[in-house]
């Protein structure tokens, strides 16, 4: 059986973070590994408090899993500070990890800002380099780039600038876009466009963990990146055309939607 390791935040509420990347990863009929980098108490409607793990505990997870079974692929979520950053950066050098996905979770759907700016320096530097694909979203991608998207062909100019230092693709979602759920694909200098419809469904909580781990199961099975991010994409449409409704604020997606 292949399998795929989540290295991110725990969501108590179930619908992002780690959970969200295990039933994903599950629904994948694939097998889930995590490392988690911080235990948050939040639900559809926000979050109250973190935890974060230690750099010395999160080294333990890593070597944990990585000197026994090792994965197929690996996704990086929420990572919050520089130190935990560097341990994740080193440990995938170490072990020479492979079809790794880096979500770099910088900034909330509401726009405010979950890193400081020296996390976010380290991520630049440390961590986007070892990636094969990062996946920002329209908000993360202005940061990485400097390129303020106000249409759909400033994504091709960010995707440019953010691939000129980087060597891995670039995924920018456009879950934020007004009148579309286009994402763009930038590899190897070409531009491939992964449409989507706008579903009208205010439960929206996960989905950037959502794609970024079913890319990685899809990964680990020996698509392509440009496949990978193609049935994501059917997937986690799938998971919320389903329209479950739970929870007060933006709830949860149907992750098992044909079970
Ligand atoms: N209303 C929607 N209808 C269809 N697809 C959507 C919708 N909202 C988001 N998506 C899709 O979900 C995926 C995640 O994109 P999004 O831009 O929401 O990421 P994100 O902001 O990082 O998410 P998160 O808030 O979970 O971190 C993309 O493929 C995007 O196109
Ligand atoms: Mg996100």
């Amino acid at each position: 059986m292949k399998t795929v390791l989540t290295i991110a935040g725990s969501d108590s509420s179930g619908g992002a973070g780690i959970q969200a990347d295990i039933k994903t990863i599950t629904a994948h009929k694939l097998y889930a590994m995590s490392a988690v980098t911080a235990l948050t108490a939040q639900n559809t409607m926000g979050v109250k408090s973190i935890l974060e793990s230690t750099p010395e505990f999160l080294a333990d997870q890593l070597d944990c899993i990585f000197l026994d079974i090792v994965p197929d692929a690996v996704k990086i979520g929420m990572v919050s500070n520089s130190e935990l950053i560097r341990v994740i950066a080193e440990k995938l050098r170490e072990y020479q990890a492979k079809n790794i996905v880096v979500d770099p979770v910088m900034v909330a759907t509401s726009g405010s800002r979950l890193l400081t700016e020296g996390a976010q320096k380290t991520l630049i530097q440390e961590l986007l380099p070892l990636a094969d694909l990062i996946t920002p979203n329209l908000k993360e991608a202005e940061c990485l780039s400097g390129v303020e998207i106000c249409k759909k062909e400033d994504m091709i100019y960010a995707a440019q600038k953010i691939s000129e230092t980087i060597d891995g693709s670039v995924l920018i979602k456009g879950g934020h876009l007004d009148d579309s759920a286009d994402d763009l694909l930038y590899e190897k200098e070409k531009t491939i466009w992964i449409r989507g419809e706008r579903i009208e469904n205010p439960n929206t909580h996960g989905t950037g963990c959502t794609l970024s781990s079913a890319i990685a199961s899809n990964l680990a099975m020996g698509d392509t990146i440009e496949e990978s991010v193609k049935k994501a994409k059917v997937y986690l449409n799938g998971a919320l055309k389903n329209g479950m409704n739970l929870g007060h604020g933006s709830g949860p997606l149907n992750h098992c939607y044909w079970l």
